[in-house]
């Protein structure tokens, strides 16, 4: 299984959601994927200028000429794709929205009926896997209200308050939630189902008293950071 994964945060490897998409990366390459990263603000992608050229006038072909050339045989090649995304004002990031409006070429210009929805069919056989991998600062799963609504068949892996990530170590329903991460990537790899019990897993609601402890911690961490005067 080919993998390709989009990190669409301006902190790169400095960052949570690249904390957390490595963690499910290194688990889908141990049970046998081919497993490709990039960090989107790298790219050279510029946004869809709406012209529809790559439905009618070059089918399948953008009228731009950047890094989506090359970004796009790697997407259909691929067999998944994981979309890791900061939230930010409460959506997906636009670094990863701009990629995907550039997905166009890959949608056929008809309206087809699905489920009473109107949608475009695919232009290509292949279908591919979404995942979502998004990490926000409060630590509500309301964070995730939108980037859910994006990727409504994607299986969804939510970190909220991800600073606790860097104490993965002491708050033991984070290490339960990382563990939970690797079992949905070595299932996704393997083509099994990640069930209902297990998504609800990979998308982690905190305790009350741990959501105290958090926002006590990042008022906290805040005072000291903030200059005084
Ligand atoms: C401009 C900006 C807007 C943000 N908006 C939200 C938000 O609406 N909701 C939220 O929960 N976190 C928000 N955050 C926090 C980030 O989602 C969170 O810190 C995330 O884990 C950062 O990921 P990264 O370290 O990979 O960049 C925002 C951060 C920034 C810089």
């Amino acid at each position: 299984m080919k993998i390709l994964a989009f990190n669409g945060s301006p902190r790169k490897n400095n960052g949570m959601t690249d904390r957390l998409l490595t963690v499910f990366l290194n688990a889908a390459e141990n049970a046998g994927a081919d497993v490709k990263k990039h960090y989107v603000i790298d790219l050279d992608i510029n946004g869809c200028k709406g012209c529809f050229g790559c439905w009618w006038a070059t089918p399948g072909k953008c009228v731009q000429r950047d890094d989506m050339d090359w970004v796009l045989e790697e997407i259909l090649d691929a067999d998944m794709l994981v979309w890791a995304s900061p939230i930010y004002h409460d959506n997906m990031i636009h670094y990863l929205q701009k990629l995907r409006e550039r997905t166009l070429p890959t949608a056929l210009p008809e309206f087809i009926l699905n489920n009473g929805e109107t949608k475009h069919p695919g232009r290509y056989k292949k279908k591919r896997q979404n995942v979502v991998i998004a990490t926000a600062g409060f630590p509500e799963e309301s964070a995730f209200d939108v980037i859910k609504r994006l990727f409504p068949n994607a299986t969804q892996i939510h970190l909220p308050a991800s600073q606790t990530l860097y104490q993965a170590e002491e708050i033991p329903i984070i290490k339960e939630f990382l563990g939970n991460v690797v079992v949905a990537a070595e299932k996704l790899v393997n083509g099994e189902e990640v069930d209902n019990e297990l998504k609800r897993k990979i998308s982690l609601v905190y305790p009350p008293e741990v959501k105290a402890d958090i926002i006590r911690r990042h008022n906290e961490m805040s005072d000291k950071a903030t200059p005084s005067g």
